[in-house]
């Protein structure tokens, strides 16, 4: 059998890089979705990536779903929503997770303030020490710069830094995004991201217009120009 790349099914994709983890292979929480090929990297164990998903309890119901093809690096801390306490009262105190009677004033899920899942979308780089707080939508495409708090959603193809994240400047123009959002590469085939890896990869954009339709065995790569 041919091979077009790593095994999206194993946890460490290159031996050689023990801080490298696809983390669809080793979550164990039903409310995390991650698609493949989607990495965290960190030394100190990219295995506990469930680890810097805080405050995410089944009660509240919200998710954390990330696409595939995302670069996430070390200290991320994805904040879920159980983290929020009630704000509309007296004190922001949580008495009731003390015990000793004080469950008596447990907040109802309304007095909540939720925010819906947290979703991360496709081929998505975030930098080192990044915080995404709860029910923010990340674009497919976009970059999370290092150190930065993310309180809004990121659009597609954006450049966001700082805390709160602000746009620093888009990757490419509108119509390249668009493009690009139609084109989803991320949902092709092995084989089919195998042959227009140098595509994918290069910074000349017109190239990514005729992408290669697969890797043929015998002869060369078949073109295709997409509409
Ligand atoms: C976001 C990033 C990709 C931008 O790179 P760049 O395009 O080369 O950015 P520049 O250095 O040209 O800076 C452009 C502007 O963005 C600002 N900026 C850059 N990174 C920023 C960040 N992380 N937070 C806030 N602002 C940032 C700069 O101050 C500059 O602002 P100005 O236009 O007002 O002067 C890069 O700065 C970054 O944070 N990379 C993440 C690296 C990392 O954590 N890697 C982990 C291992 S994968």
């Amino acid at each position: 059998m041919r091979k077009f790349g790593p095994d999206p099914n194993k946890a460490f994709p290159n031996e050689n890089i023990k801080s490298l983890c696809y983390i669809r292979n080793i979550i164990t929480r039903s409310n995390i979705v991650v698609g493949e090929y989607t990495y965290y990297d960190d030394p100190d164990g990219a295995e506990n990536f469930e680890k810097h998903v805080t405050h995410h309890y089944d009660f509240n119901g919200d998710k954390l779903i990330i696409g595939k093809f995302c670069a996430i690096a070390r200290g991320i801390e994805f904040i879920m929503n159980g983290a929020n306490h009630r704000m509309c009262s007296v004190t922001t105190y949580p008495f009731n997770i003390m015990g000793g009677g004080w469950e008596k004033c447990t907040p109802k899920p309304e007095d909540l303030p939720l925010k819906g899942d947290t979703i991360v979308g496709n081929d998505v780089w975030i930098g080192q020490n990044v915080t995404v707080l709860p029910g923010v939508h990340i674009g497919d495409g976009a970059i999370i710069g290092a150190n930065s708090v993310v309180t809004k959603d990121v659009p597609p193809y954006a450049i966001v830094g700082g805390n709160p994240a602000k746009l620093l400047r888009k990757r490419f123009d509108d119509e390249t995004i668009d493009f690009l959002l139609k084109l989803k590469w991320w949902d092709w085939s092995a084989e089919k991201i195998f042959a227009n890896l140098e595509t994918l990869c290069s910074g000349d954009l017109t190239k990514i217009k005729h992408p290669k339709s697969r890797c043929r065995k015998t002869g060369p790569c078949k073109k295709r120009i997409l509409g």
